[in-house]
C-alpha cells in the first residue's frame, strides 16, 4: 500500500547544513521524493500546519521558530511511507524520545530544535500535503 508524507527540514535542519543528510537518509530507507522545495514560511501557513498545537504553550515559540528562516519541504512516497518516515526522523524529543541512528537522536538535543517534521497519520499527510503543495 503506496502512502504519501510530508518532510520538511526545519530551520535548525537548514541551518546546520543537514539537508543532504536527511534527503540521503529518505533515499537510502527506499522511498521515492515526488516533491521537494526550499521556501520560507509565513505566520499564516505555519499556524495552519501546527493548527493541532493552537493554544498549546508552545505553540507560539514554535511559529516563531519555525518561520525563522527557510525550510526545505517535500514529499517522500512508499510503502508504509508515513511510519518509514517517522522512524527514519526519531522521536518528538532528541534526548528521551528518539533513537540512535535516527535523525532527532544523532542530530538533536532540545525538543523545539528537533530538525525535522513528519506527518502523523495519513489525515495529516494528506491535510499537510495539500497545504504545503497544493498543485502536486
Ligand atoms: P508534535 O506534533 O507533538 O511532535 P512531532 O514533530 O514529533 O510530530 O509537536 C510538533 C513540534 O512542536 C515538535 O516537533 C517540537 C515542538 N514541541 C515543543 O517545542 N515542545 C513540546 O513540548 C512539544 C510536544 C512539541
Ligand atoms: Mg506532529
Amino acid at each position: 500500500m503506496t502512502e504519501r508524507t510530508l518532510v520538511l527540514v526545519k530551520p535548525d535542519g537548514v541551518e546546520r547544513k543537514l539537508i543532504g543528510e536527511v534527503l540521503a537518509r529518505i533515499e537510502r530507507k527506499g522511498l521515492d521524493l515526488v516533491a521537494i522545495e526550499l521556501r520560507t514560511v509565513d505566520r499564516e501557513l505555519a499556524a495552519q500546519h501546527y493548527a493541532e498545537h493552537d493554544g498549546k504553550p508552545f505553540f507560539e515559540s514554535l511559529l516563531e521558530f519555525i518561520t525563522s528562516g527557510p525550510v526545505l519541504a517535500a514529499v517522500a512516497e512508499g510503502p508504509r511511507a508515513i511510519a518509514a518516515w517517522r522512524q527514519v526522523a526519531g522521536g518528538t524529543d532528541p534526548v528521551e524520545k528518539a533513537a540512535p541512528g535516527s535523525i532527532r537522536g544523532d542530530f538533536g538535543l532540545e525538543v523545539q530544535y528537533n530538525l525535522v517534521h513528519g506527518s502523523d497519520s495519513p489525515e495529516s499527510a494528506a491535510r499537510e500535503i495539500k497545504l504545503w503543495f497544493p498543485n502536486l
